[in-house]
């Protein structure tokens, strides 16, 4: 059964929790459908992830289509968000509604996620008028890392207010959801609490309606940066690195191919 946005609030209603998980491939997403993940956000954070980037500033909507289309034959019935890329709907209303318009209808989403609060109202209210479900993303927002400085914790004293600010703007343009990335958990239990919209934790604490967590941070297959609020439920790295040894051990010693590996 297709998971709509209304599964998502029937959910949120019955105090069940949301999973989410950000990932960009066919297998992985498959993966997901398989074991019941409310919904797959095809993250920009592909851009580190997938591609080896610093920042996920460089990535394309054309690269974000690719992703998504990948992803949704992965996972024919589950609800996916696709992340709008840094300068793809901040030049004007205008080419923004294109750019989303372009992640529905050819990259097979079901809604997109923006970062941003009162910059991106006027956007928000016009893409849920025309259709398109709007995820909202507050407290740490990678694609504004130049103007924050780096990593860090976003919501703090004085910085609280704008966030709560920026919340309540989102929902009244009608943002259905909002991930909340490395926020204080009080700020994130204060907003969640009062929510109209579905809050999506990552780095914000246990109290959000759901929580998000990156494919190959959680199977440990990023190795070599472990922000405080990933939890690794498998050694990956270590698995396939002992695999690829054993690999070229048998190539080089002559025992792979075998003979039932071969065609007589
Ligand atoms: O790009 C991404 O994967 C994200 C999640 C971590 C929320 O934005
Ligand atoms: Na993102």
């Amino acid at each position: 059964m297709k998971t709509t946005i209304r599964t998502l609030f029937n959910k949120k209603e019955k105090g069940q929790k949301i999973t989410m998980i950000s990932t960009y491939d066919y297998l992985s997403a498959k993966l997901c459908e398989q074991v019941g993940i409310d919904c797959i956000l095809v993250g920009d954070s592909l851009g580190m992830v997938f591609q080896g980037k610093d920042s996920t500033l460089e990535v394309t909507v054309e690269e974000m289509i690719y992703h998504t289309k990948a992803v949704r034959r992965g996972a024919k019935e589950s609800f996916i968000i696709a992340d709008m890329p840094f300068m793809s709907y901040q030049v004007s209303v205008e080419k923004a509604i294109e750019n989303c318009g372009r992640l529905i209808k050819e990259g097979g989403a079901n809604a997109v996620k923006l970062e941003g609060g009162e910059e991106i109202a006027d956007l928000v209210y016009k893409l849920v008028r025309i259709g398109i479900p709007v995820v909202g993303h507050l407290g740490f927002t990678p694609q504004k890392i130049n103007t924050i400085g780096g990593y860090r914790v976003v919501g703090r004293e004085e910085e609280a207010e704008r966030v709560k600010k920026d919340f309540k703007i989102l929902e009244e343009a009608g943002a259905f959801m909002i991930v909340l990335e490395a926020m204080p958990t009080e700020l994130a239990k204060e907003l969640t609490e009062s929510a109209r919209s579905i809050t999506i934790g990552i780095g914000a604490g246990p109290y959000c309606h759901g929580q998000v967590l990156v494919f190959y941070d959680l199977v440990g297959l990023v190795e070599d940066i472990k922000p405080k609020f990933v939890r690794r439920y498998l050694n990956s790295a270590e698995l396939f690195r002992k695999a690829l040894e054993e690999f070229k051990r048998d190539v080089e010693s002559g025992s792979f191919p075998s003979e039932e590996e071969s065609y007589g």
